[in-house]
């Protein structure tokens, strides 16, 4: 038995949601270039879950059924209040979703309808505690819904209380799509190997969180703010990288395990965020991304991922740096919940083994004499 580590290119299961194949990412066969161009977060998400795009009525029916599960519990509003208001708000919405499940009489209802439900519920009220964390935490109070047909725009409306700018919901569902699903990625295969023990959905989905919130994963989008806000200036780029690079370090939103030829989900983020610092009059963060893309291509021969140009999208949206990664597991979400209900489907227990490389014939020596 030998172990291949980070196990890069082992197949560990089939799946007929989202595929990446020759460096092209496609939602149940279809290409998210078109899905970026013409697709809904709504149609996405229905085709995620149900392996077709929407009719008119079924799209409909999902966007009610949406706006009627986005309330969550007061007793959970409760917690929210009580979190401490600097608590890292990956762990706040980890923990706030793992709490769901015990507000949810059919939280350990295993049949594929109830289940179905569940990941409605889930996808409806994860924007719900996002939007309201980031309210509470500033003493102001939660807002519900206004109940558009659309979880961006709901999402805008809960944050800021503000009648969201079309501009704004367009970006934001756009990045929706973009992040919504990516194959057997690590957040995703750790919900399916939750799931596989046959536990609860809340169970998965509290792992995944978990699973994303890693600066390797979905934490990289805060970090590239983060790094952007450290260099400050356009002029500071090369001497940041130059230093960076010297020490070893990674730089946050470069590289992939998968692509080797970028990310295609990248160029459309990049664009938005030309588009967006366009329409803002500043073009700071963007255009430092453009300098350090260049750099990092140059000497590391690494192409953007879907993080990179994510950082400047949600700033110009005017999205708190530490929402970013939150913002990712609400369009992840839909990705999630698909895969929990496939591996539901077709289960067995996820149980790889282990190379041992620890020592061999050893005994036990009494406490007195070690
Ligand atoms: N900056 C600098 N060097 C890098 C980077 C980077 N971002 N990514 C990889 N490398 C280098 C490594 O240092 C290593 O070099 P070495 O062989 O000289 O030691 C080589 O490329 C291979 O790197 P690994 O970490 O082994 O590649 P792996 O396939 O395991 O990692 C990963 C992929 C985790 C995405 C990596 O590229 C990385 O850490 N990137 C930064 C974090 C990031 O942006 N994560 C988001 C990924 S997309 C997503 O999850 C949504």
């Amino acid at each position: 038995m030998t172990a291949t580590k980070g196990l890069e290119g082992i197949v560990a299961t089939t799946s007929s949601i989202s595929s990446i194949v020759d460096g092209v990412l496609t939602y149940r066969g279809i290409d998210i270039d078109e899905l970026a161009e013409h697709a809904t977060f709504e149609e996405v998400v229905y085709l995620l879950w149900f392996g077709k795009l929407p009719t008119k009525s079924e799209l409909n029916q999902l966007q009610q059924d949406l706006n009627a599960h986005s309330i969550i519990p007061d007793a959970l509003i409760e917690q929210l209040q009580m979190y401490p208001k600097d608590a890292n708000s990956m762990a706040v919405l980890r923990t706030a979703v793992s709490s769901l499940a015990l507000y949810d009489q059919e939280s350990g209802d295993m049949s594929t309808e109830s289940n179905v439900r569940k990941a409605i519920k889930l996808q409806a009220q994860i924007p719900t505690i996002i939007a309201a964390y980031a309210r509470i935490r500033n003493g102001e109070k939660p807002i519900a819904s206004k109940g558009y047909p659309s979880l961006a725009a709901n999402f805008l409306y809960m944050m800021t209380g503000e009648e969201p700018d079309p501009v704004a919901i367009k970006a934001l569902d756009k990045a929706l799509v973009l992040h919504a699903d990516h194959e057997l990625n690590a957040s995703t295969f750790a919900a399916r190997v939750t799931v596989a023990t046959l536990t609860d959905i809340y169970s998965g989905i509290t792992s995944a969180i978990g699973t994303l919130k890693g600066p390797l994963h979905g934490g990289a989008n805060e970090a590239v703010m983060a790094m952007l806000e450290e260099i400050d200036s356009i002029d500071n780029v090369e001497a940041y990288i130059n230093n960076k690079l010297s020490n070893k370090e990674k730089i946050m939103g470069f590289g992939h395990r998968v692509y080797k030829n970028g990310d295609p989900r990248a160029k459309h983020l990049q664009a938005m965020s030309h588009e967006l610092g366009v329409m803002k009059g500043n073009m700071k963060w963007y255009d430092m991304s453009i300098k350090i893309e260049a750099m990092i291509t140059g000497e590391k021969g690494l192409k953007p991922n879907v993080d990179f140009y994510s950082a400047s999208v949600y700033t110009a949206l005017g999205i708190p740096r530490d929402l970013f990664t939150p913002i990712f597991a609400f369009s992840r979400t839909s990705g999630w919940t698909a895969h929990i209900l496939e591996q539901y489907e077709n289960n067995r227990l996820i149980r790889p083994r282990a190379e041992y490389t620890g020592l061999s014939n050893q005994h036990y020596i009494s406490i007195e004499d070690r």
